[in-house]
């Protein structure tokens, strides 16, 4: 059966106390709304429909894409006038409505509700609450059969009594919905058109509301403030910790890790505390990550160390290869095997070889190192003018002596040395000396100023 996502995302979160439209806020580096378009998508609906209003116009730029379709609802009168809005858009079978501000619900949990729609039955998400304060309540008869939502505010004393809750997300058949929708009030407390009303119409109208239970209450929770998208956050970080280690990944603390990406791990990884992964990472066999880590859109290949206060980004970390404490490598890095890269070391755009080493102290930037070149502290590949960069280029088994500035472009043959404080300003062929500093004197029977 075909099928429409209607994802109401107009509202203003009043209680973010912020510039920034509510469904736009993060969770694990990725707006709320980003998250629910992502699910909605692997649901392979015929349309996706975004209903915007508070900051629309910044809405549809950040997340402006070929399979979405934004429509505004310039005044926001209540969630069924919202989805009243989309309604000229839909034309499948089954229309499933999701909320831009529940960005933890989940892609099984929305299948599972999907089979309970058909022409004469709709399926309805309910959650069991501690506290159901605020929640539109599942009024059922006596055989526990669905008869309609009452919003807390419209409540009796009694109806209040229920602790099932309605998440909002629900699923009709898509021939019935503009009927209902048509016949929405807004008599009630609120003065809104609750989408709400659409069960009790669907009842006298003969369908069954089948109901499907979320998993927990923080798959289906809005975040209303900073303290519910915290919260939000941090059963993300819960899940995805929980998804790490079932795969053979030690998280030392899964309290103290933050998956703010997609990461492909292999076996027997192991993750100290506070390391951050960020977009695009894949961690292979064996490899250890010390704390404070921060890896973004990065490879580190089968037992990789890298150790506390690392900063990568781009970068590839070969095969038993390491970098730390306090390396950078930043986009375009590429560590061989076992390469070693020591503390306060940057390398941009550098590809040091298998065993190639850089064990303190340097920037190497626009670099091609050979394998088991050595570069000694303080080295500095000297890149840019002020205006262009240039790129330096050491052979194989080459030795930088500590201090060097290598200004490029320049080019070191297999097996150069380079003196201690050398300023490398030309090329050296294989197997030759380069020194380039003053020569050092010596002043016999030089006498120290006294105080006079
Ligand atoms: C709604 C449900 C309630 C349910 C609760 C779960 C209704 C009438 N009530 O109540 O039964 O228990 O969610 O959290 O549906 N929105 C628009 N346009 C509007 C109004 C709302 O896009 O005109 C969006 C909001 O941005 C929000 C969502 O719809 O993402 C829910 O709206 P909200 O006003 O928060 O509904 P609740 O009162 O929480
Ligand atoms: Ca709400």
């Amino acid at each position: 059966m075909s099928l429409d996502i209607v994802i109401l995302a107009a509202g203003q979160g009043t209680r973010m106390r912020s510039a920034l439209p509510k469904v736009l806020h993060p969770v694990a580096g990725k707006s709320m709304l980003g998250h629910v378009i992502d699910t909605a998508r692997q649901l392979k609906p015929q349309g996706i429909h975004v209903v915007i209003g508070h900051g629309a116009e910044l809405v549809r730029e950040r997340l402006a894409a070929d399979d979405l379709n934004f429509v505004l609802q310039s005044e926001q009168l209540g969630t069924g006038h919202a989805v009243a809005q989309a309604l000229p858009m839909l034309s499948a079978e089954r229309v499933l409505i999701l909320y831009g501000d529940v960005p933890l619900i989940e892609v099984e949990t929305l299948q599972r509700l999907l089979l309970k729609v058909s022409e004469q039955q709709l399926g309805l998400l309910t959650v069991n609450l501690n506290d159901p304060t605020g929640y539109g309540r599942i009024v059922r008869d006596d055989n526990g059969v669905v008869q309609a939502i009452v919003e807390h505010k419209d409540a009796s004393l009694e109806q209040r009594l229920i602790s099932e809750g309605n998440t909002g997300i629900l699923a009709v058949p898509g021939t019935r919905l503009g009927d209902w929708l048509g016949r929405l009030s807004n008599s009630n407390v609120q003065g809104e058109y609750y989408l709400t009303d659409v069960i009790a119409m669907a009842v006298a109208d003969g369908l069954v509301v089948a109901t499907e239970q979320a998993t927990d209450e923080m798959e289906v929770l809005g975040a209303n403030d900073r303290i519910q998208l915290s919260q939000l956050e941090r059963h993300y970080q819960y899940r995805a910790a929980r998804r790490l280690m079932v795969q053979g990944v030690t998280l030392i603390d899964p309290a103290r890790f933050d998956l703010r990406g997609e990461v492909t791990v292999g076996r027997d990884v192991s993750i100290d505390i506070n390391v951050i992964l960020e977009g695009q990472v894949v961690i292979e066999d064996g490899v250890q990550i010390g704390p404070n880590c921060v890896i973004k859109n990065s490879i580190l290949r089968q037992g990789a160390i890298i150790k506390a206060n690392s900063h990568l980004e781009g970068a590839e970390v070969g095969e038993g290869a390491d970098c730390g404490p306090f390396a950078r490598l930043r986009p375009g890095s590429l560590l061989g095997a076992r390469a070693h890269v020591g503390n306060f070391v940057e390398l941009k755009n550098a590809t040091l070889g298998e065993g190639a080493k850089a064990g303190h102290l340097s920037y190497l930037g626009d670099a091609e190192i050979g394998a088991r070149t050595n570069i000694g502290a303080g080295t500095i590949t000297c890149n840019y003018d002020g205006a262009n960069k240039f790129k330096t280029v050491l052979g194989e088994d080459v030795f930088i002596g500590s201090n060097s500035a290598l200004v490029a472009p320049v080019t070191l043959g297999d097996c150069a040395t380079t003196g201690a404080g050398s300023v490398i300003t030309g090329d050296v062929p294989a197997n030759t000396l380069a020194v380039g500093r003053a020569k050092q004197r010596n002043i016999e029977g030089w006498k120290r100023p006294t105080k006079k």
